[in-house]
C-alpha cells in the first residue's frame, strides 16, 4: 500500500463533502478533506479577502488570462471583464463544447461564489425527482437539520418593503403582478442583519457594494464559518488545500489508492502524493465527482463501476433573461447582491418556472430587470471519457434547452405583455440574444442516486466508496439546490455512519 493511511477521505470541501466530513469527524473518525482550491481567508494587498465584481483581479478565477463574467456585455460592449494574471482563483467557468459550468473553488466550494439562496423544494416536485428516498423523513428530519446548521434566515419583511437596496425586486414584484404572477420570499445564508447593517453605514460592505460571484468579504456564511467549521472543531477532521485528486484505484486489501497533485497558487506543481483510505466520499461537486469516476472506470483503475456513471446530467433548467423596462419605471442605482425575491409560477402545468428577481448591480440606472430562472427540463447529458486529454467532456447540444428557454419565454412573454415592455439583446455576449442558455450555475447529476449508487450513494461494484454531493441528483430540483445537496448528504452519511463504519 503506497502513501499516507488514513481512515477516511472525503474529496472536495462544497456542501456534500462538508457535512460528511463533519459528522465522520464527530463520530470519531480521523478525516482528511482534499481541496483544491484555497483557502479564502487571507487578505490580499487591498486588505480584501476577495475582489468584487466590477473590477475583478486575479483572485476572481480559476485559472484564466481574463474574466469570464455570465453578464459579459452591456449594449454589446464586453465591460464586466478584465485581463488577469492565472491564478487559483474562487470562481470557475468549465467551459464544455455548448454548455458552460460555473464552480467555485476552494474551502467551502460553490458556497464562496454563489448567491446564498437557501430554498427548500417543493415537496410534491421532490417526490418526482428523487421517489426512492422517504420524503416524510427528509422534510421532518434533514431539511430542517441542513437549514439550521447551514444557518439559514429570511429577510424582514418590513425592511425588504422600504429599502432602496431591493427597490429593483418590488419593481419585478409589480410587475409579474399585472400579469397575475405571485412571488415569493427566498431564504438566504446571508446574514440580513448584518445587510441592515450594511445599508445604515455601521459595517463594511458586501452584498451591498455588488460582492457576489468572486466572493463575498462580509455577511454570508459560507460552508467555512458553518459545516467546516464545526468539522474542523472536532479535532479529526484536517483540510489539505491546494490538493487535486487526479486517480482512484482500489487495492488487493479493499483499500483505495488516491494519487493528488499539491499545486502553488500560480499552477506550478510542488508534489505528487499517494493517499491510501479505507473508506473514500467523492464530494468534488457533479463535474468533479463524475470526472473521477468516468476516469477510474475507463481506465480500469476502478473496473467494476457500472454503465450510469457520466448519464443523467441537467443544469436544473437555468436560464437568465432580462427585460428593458420604461423610462418611468427606473431599477434603481442601488441592488443588493442578494436576491431576496422570486416568481413563482412552479404550479402552471404547460411550464413551470421558478424565477429569481437578480440584481444588476452596476452602480447606475440601466433599467434592467434581471432573472434566474429555474424551469422543468427533461433533457439531460452525458459524460464521456476522453482520453487524449484525460478528461470528461460533456455530451450537451444548445437545443436541448429549448425547452428551458420556451418556458421561461412563455413566463416573461406574459409579463412583457402586460407591462408593455420588452427584452434586454444586449447582455449576454455579442449577439442579439434575449435568453442565455449557455451557461449555468446548478450543475446537477451525473453519478445519480439508486443507478450509479444504491439509495445512499453507496458506489455501485465497491465497498466503503461514496457520492456525496450534487452528483446524486438527476439533473433538476425546482430551486436552487444547494439545501437539498445537503439535507440529502446528510440522510445519507447518516446511514453510511451506521451501518459502514461505527458496525465494523
Ligand atoms: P461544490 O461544487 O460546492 O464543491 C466541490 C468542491 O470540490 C470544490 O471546492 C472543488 O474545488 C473541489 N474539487 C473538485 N474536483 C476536485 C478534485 N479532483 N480534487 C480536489 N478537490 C476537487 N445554489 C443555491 O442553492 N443557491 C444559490 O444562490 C446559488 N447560487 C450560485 C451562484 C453561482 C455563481 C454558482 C457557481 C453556483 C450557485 N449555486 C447556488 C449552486 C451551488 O453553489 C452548488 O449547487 C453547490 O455548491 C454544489 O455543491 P456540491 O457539494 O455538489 O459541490
Amino acid at each position: 500500500a503506497g502513501g499516507t493511511f488514513v481512515p477516511a477521505v472525503v474529496i472536495g470541501t462544497g456542501y456534500g463533502a462538508a457535512v460528511s466530513a463533519l459528522r465522520l469527524g464527530e463520530a470519531g473518525v480521523p478525516t482528511l478533506m482534499l481541496e483544491m482550491g484555497q483557502l479564502w481567508n487571507q487578505p490580499g494587498p487591498d486588505g480584501n479577502v476577495y475582489s468584487g465584481m466590477l473590477k475583478p483581479d486575479k483572485r476572481s478565477s480559476w485559472f484564466k488570462t481574463r474574466t469570464e463574467a455570465p453578464l459579459g456585455s452591456f449594449l454589446w460592449l464586453d465591460l464586466a471583464n478584465r485581463d488577469i494574471e492565472p491564478y487559483a482563483g474562487v470562481l470557475d467557468r468549465v467551459n464544455f463544447d455548448q454548455m458552460s459550468v460555473y464552480v467555485g473553488r476552494g474551502v467551502g466550494g460553490g458556497s464562496l461564489v454563489n448567491g446564498g439562496m437557501a430554498v427548500t423544494p417543493r415537496r410534491s416536485y421532490f417526490e418526482e425527482v428523487l421517489p426512492r428516498v422517504d420524503a416524510a423523513e427528509m422534510y421532518d428530519r434533514y431539511f430542517p437539520r441542513a437549514n439550521k446548521t447551514l444557518r439559514v434566515g429570511n429577510i424582514d419583511k418590513s425592511w425588504f418593503e422600504q429599502t432602496d437596496w431591493y427597490k429593483f425586486a418590488r419593481v419585478s414584484r409589480e410587475q409579474a403582478s399585472k400579469a397575475g404572477l405571485g412571488t415569493t420570499f427566498v431564504p438566504n445564508v446571508y446574514d440580513w442583519d448584518y445587510m441592515r447593517r450594511e445599508a445604515d453605514g455601521s459595517v463594511p460592505k458586501s452584498a451591498l457594494a455588488a460582492e457576489v460571484i468572486y466572493g463575498n468579504n462580509h455577511g454570508k456564511v459560507s460552508l467555512d464559518k458553518s459545516y467546516l467549521a464545526s468539522a474542523l472543531g472536532t479535532g479529526k477532521v484536517t483540510i489539505e488545500t491546494l490538493h487535486e485528486v487526479k486517480t482512484i484505484r482500489q487495492q488487493k486489501d479493499g483499500t483505495y489508492l488516491l494519487t493528488v497533485e499539491q499545486k502553488n497558487v500560480d499552477g506550478k506543481v510542488l508534489a505528487s502524493k499517494e493517499i491510501t483510505c479505507k473508506h473514500l466520499f467523492l464530494g468534488a461537486g457533479s463535474l468533479g465527482s463524475t470526472e473521477l469516476l468516468l476516469r477510474a472506470r475507463e481506465t480500469g483503475t476502478l473496473p467494476n463501476l457500472n454503465s450510469e456513471i457520466g448519464t443523467g446530467w441537467g443544469p436544473n433548467g437555468n436560464i437568465m433573461t432580462a427585460r428593458a423596462n420604461h423610462m418611468w419605471n427606473p431599477t434603481g442605482t442601488k441592488q443588493s447582491s442578494i436576491p431576496a425575491l422570486g416568481i413563482d409560477d412552479w404550479d402552471n402545468p404547460d411550464a413551470p418556472v421558478f424565477a429569481e428577481i437578480a440584481p444588476m448591480p452596476a452602480g447606475l440606472e440601466t433599467w434592467v430587470s434581471l432573472y434566474l430562472a429555474i424551469t422543468k427540463n427533461p433533457e439531460r447529458g452525458t459524460f464521456v471519457y476522453d482520453k487524449a486529454t484525460d478528461r470528461a467532456k460533456l455530451r450537451w447540444t444548445r437545443e436541448q434547452n429549448a425547452p428551458a428557454v420556451n418556458a421561461a419565454k412563455s413566463l416573461f412573454d406574459r409579463i412583457n405583455k402586460a407591462n408593455t415592455t420588452i427584452y434586454r439583446y444586449d447582455l449576454f455576449g455579442k449577439q442579439l440574444k434575449a435568453f442565455a442558455d449557455d451557461f449555468c450555475y446548478h450543475p446537477l447529476g451525473g453519478c445519480v442516486l439508486g443507478k450509479a449508487t444504491d439509495d445512499y450513494g453507496r458506489v455501485a461494484g465497491y465497498k466503503n466508496l461514496y457520492v456525496t454531493d450534487g452528483a446524486l441528483i438527476p439533473g433538476s430540483i425546482g430551486v436552487n439546490p444547494f439545501v437539498t445537496i445537503t439535507a440529502l448528504a446528510e440522510r445519507n452519511i447518516e446511514r453510511v455512519i451506521k451501518q459502514d463504519i461505527t458496525a465494523s
